[in-house]
C-alpha cells in the first residue's frame, strides 16, 4: 500500500485543550501520528517509544535552540556542551564519568537522608493549615538532596534554590521574554559550579564532586566547560521533573481515598508501585524528541530524513494496548513495563531515575506515616503544557492520624 505523506497527518495543538489525556486519546484513535503547527511530528503509540533507540533517529542537538533563534550565548553554549543534547562518542565521553559515580547503589544510600529531610519538612507543617506544597515541599526535596550530594554549604542554599527555579527552562522551549533573566542566572550558576569544581581539584574530599573531578581526569578529553555543564545539567534535569512528578503522584493518591488508605497501611510495600503509577498517570515529560536520520515508514506514513519527531509520553503511557483501563489511576496495576518509559530509553536513559525514585518514595511514605489524614485544599493541581510540564499550584493540609 502507498504510504501517506506526513503533510496528510492530523493536526495537534495541546496548548489550549482542557483535558490533555482525552484529547490525546481522540488523536490516537484517529491515527498513529499527528503534525504540529511548528512542523514536527508527534508519534502517539506506546510502541513508538522504540524509535528513541533505533538508528533511524538521533538525539536533537542545538536544533531545538536554533528553531527559537538562539544561536549563541550562555543557553546555546550550555546545550552545546551538555550530555543530553549530544550524540555518539561525544555523548559517551560526557556521560561516562557521571554515570560511573551516579550509580544506583550510591543513590539508594541517599534513602535515609531523603527520609530524614522529608520528616523534617513534613513534621514542621503538621496542623499549620493549608501550605504551598509545590514550593515548601516538592521543590525543596530534589534541590536540597542534590545540594547535599554536591556538598553545597547550607548558607548557599537560598541562592542555589533561586538558580534552580530560574534556569531549567534552558533545557526546553524558552519563553523568549525571559531569555535575559535565564541567561543571567545561568552564568551565575555556571560560575558557582566552576568554583566548586576548582575547590575539589585543589583539595579533594570524600565526596561526589571530588570523585567526579578524578573521573574526568581519567577521561581527559573533556574540556572544563563540558565538565561544569554536566554538573549544572544534573541539577537542572532533576529539579522540575521530580517536583512535578511528586505533586501529581500525591494529588492522585489523595484523590483516590481507598488507595491512599491502602498506601498508609503499607507505605513501604507500596511506595514503588505508587510512584510507578503516578509517573504513568500524569507524566511531567511531554515528549521525547529526536531527529529522523533516514527515511522510514511508520504505521502507513512515510517519515523523511530531517523530520523532527517527538514521541508523546502522555499518549504512550495511556495506550490501551499496553495498560488495561489506562484512564484509571491504580497503584495495584500489574501491567507496567519493566523499564518505566517516563525515564526514556537507550543511550540517554535518565541518569537520575534511582535518585528521583528515592526522593518521591521517601516523601510519600513520610506523609503517609506522619500525616495520614492529609487533604488536598482547593482546586486539583494541573500540569501546564510545555516540554517539562509544570504544576500550576497545589495546596495541602498536613493532618496527623
Ligand atoms: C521524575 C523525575 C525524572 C524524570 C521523569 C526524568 C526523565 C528523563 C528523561 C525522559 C530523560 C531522557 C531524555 C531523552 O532521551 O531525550 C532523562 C535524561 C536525564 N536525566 Fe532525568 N528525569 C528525572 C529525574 C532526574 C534526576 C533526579 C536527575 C539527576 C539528579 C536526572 C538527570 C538526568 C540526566 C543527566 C539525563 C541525561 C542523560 C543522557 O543524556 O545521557 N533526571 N531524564
Amino acid at each position: 500500500m502507498h504510504a501517506l505523506s506526513i503533510a496528510e497527518a492530523q493536526e495537534i495543538d495541546t496548548s489550549v485543550v482542557p483535558d490533555i489525556h482525552a484529547y490525546l486519546a481522540g488523536l490516537r484513535t484517529n491515527g498513529p501520528i499527528a503534525r504540529s503547527q511548528m512542523g514536527f511530528i508527534v508519534a502517539l503509540r506506546h510502541q513508538h517509544l522504540d524509535l528513541i533507540t533505533r538508528d533511524i533517529t538521533r538525539q536533537i542537538e542545538t536544533e531545538g535552540k536554533l528553531i527559537q533563534g538562539i544561536t549563541s550565548g550562555p543557553i546555546f553554549d550550555f546545550i552545546k556542551s551538555s550530555m543530553l543534547f549530544s550524540n555518539g562518542d561525544v555523548h559517551l565521553r560526557r556521560r561516562a564519568p557521571v554515570s560511573r559515580i551516579f550509580a544506583f547503589k550510591l543513590m539508594d544510600a541517599m534513602r535515609p537522608k531523603a527520609a530524614a529531610l522529608a520528616a523534617e519538612l513534613v513534621e514542621a507543617r503538621i496542623g499549620l493549615g493549608p501550605i504551598d506544597f509545590v514550593n515548601e515541599i516538592a521543590a525543596q526535596v530534589p534541590a536540597r538532596i542534590i545540594a547535599d550530594i554536591l556538598g553545597i554549604p547550607r548558607g548557599d542554599l537560598p541562592v542555589f534554590m533561586q538558580w534552580i527555579a530560574d534556569t531549567p527552562e534552558a533545557l526546553g522551549f524558552i519563553n523568549l521574554d525571559r531569555r535575559d533573566e535565564i541567561e543571567k542566572s545561568l552564568v551565575a550558576f555556571n560560575d558557582y559550579v566552576a568554583a566548586l569544581l576548582a575547590d575539589r581539584r585543589a583539595s579533594p574530599r570524600e565526596d561526589f564532586l571530588s570523585q567526579y573531578v578524578e573521573a574526568t581526569v581519567q577521561d581527559e578529553e573533556l574540556s572544563k566547560d563540558e565538565i561544569r555543564t554536566q554538573i549544572v545539567g544534573l541539577i537542572l534535569a532533576g529539579s522540575d521533573t521530580t517536583r512535578g512528578s511528586l505533586c501529581m503522584t500525591l494529588a492522585h493518591l489523595l484523590q483516590h481515598v481507598d488507595q491512599w488508605r491502602a498506601f498508609c497501611a503499607d507505605s513501604d510495600g507500596l511506595k514503588r508501585a505508587a510512584v510507578d503509577e503516578g509517573l504513568r498517570f500524569d507524566p511531567v515529560i511531554m515528549g521525547i524528541p529526536r531527529i529522523v536520520v533516514g527515511d522510514f515508514d511508520l504505521d502507513g506514513y512515510r517519515i523523511p530524513a530531517g523530520t523532527l519527531l517527538t514521541i508523546s509520553v502522555p499518549s504512550a503511557l495511556r495506550d490501551p494496548s499496553v495498560y488495561t483501563d489506562p484512564d484509571h489511576f491504580d497503584i495495584f496495576r500489574k501491567d507496567h513495563p519493566r523499564w518505566h518509559p517516563i525515564f526514556g530509553a537507550g543511550a540517554h536513559r535518565c541518569l537520575g531515575e534511582a535518585l528521583a525514585r528515592v526522593e518521591m518514595e521517601e516523601i510519600l511514605a513520610t506523609i503517609a506515616r506522619l500525616a495520614p489524614d492529609t487533604r488536598l485544599v482547593g482546586a486539583f493541581p494541573r500540569l501546564a503544557p510545555g516540554p517539562i510540564r509544570q504544576v500550576d499550584r497545589m495546596e495541602v493540609e498536613f493532618l496527623g492520624g
